[in-house]
């Protein structure tokens, strides 16, 4: 599902070029559960950020389900994002002005056109979560976890 070869990142400051992933291949198949694990600063998000197709490598190649994920204009990337890939930020990312439903809801508002499908979607697996008394508050309303 995921491959990627001679993946290599390397940050440009002013001063000079920070190398932090240097080659790195790896193969994820559908299916399997991976922990990325590595000391503070060993390249854990820089990693993620690339595979999640929020950040682009500097060199070697990533495929997705057998496509290439490089050369995108950031339009495709966020289709390819929508489609193809789940986040769960440490910071959450909830949008702050829209309630409880309207975040859930917006990714796939995005992905189809027809808005009551997604509602209806939506509702049945905030149900199963036990989410359906907090949905029109706001994130700032609700406990961390
Ligand atoms: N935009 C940037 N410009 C320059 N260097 C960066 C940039 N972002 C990250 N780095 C450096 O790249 C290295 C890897 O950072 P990264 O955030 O991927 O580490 P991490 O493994 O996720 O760390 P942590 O466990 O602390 O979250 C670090 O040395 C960091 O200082
Ligand atoms: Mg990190």
């Amino acid at each position: 599902m995921i491959k990627c070869r001679e993946l290599c990142k390397h940050y440009q400051t002013q001063e000079h070029s920070v190398p932090v992933l240097n080659s790195v291949n790896l193969d994820i198949h559908q299916g399997e559960f991976v922990a990325l694990m590595g000391r503070s600063g060993s390249g854990k998000t820089t990693l993620l950020n690339i595979l999640g197709l929020l950040d682009q490598p500097t060199s070697g190649t990533y495929e997705l389900e057998g496509q290439s994920m490089l050369g995108h204009s950031s339009e495709q990337l966020a289709a390819l994002r929508n489609q193809n890939i789940g986040f769960v930020f440490q910071q959450f990312c909830l949008l702050p002005r829209l309630t409880i439903f309207e975040n859930i809801v917006l990714p796939l508002q995005y992905a189809s056109g027809d808005v009551s499908d997604a509602y209806a979607y939506c509702r049945g697996l905030i149900d199963r979560l036990g989410l359906a008394s907090l949905i029109t508050r706001k994130p700032a309303q609700l406990s961390g976890g």
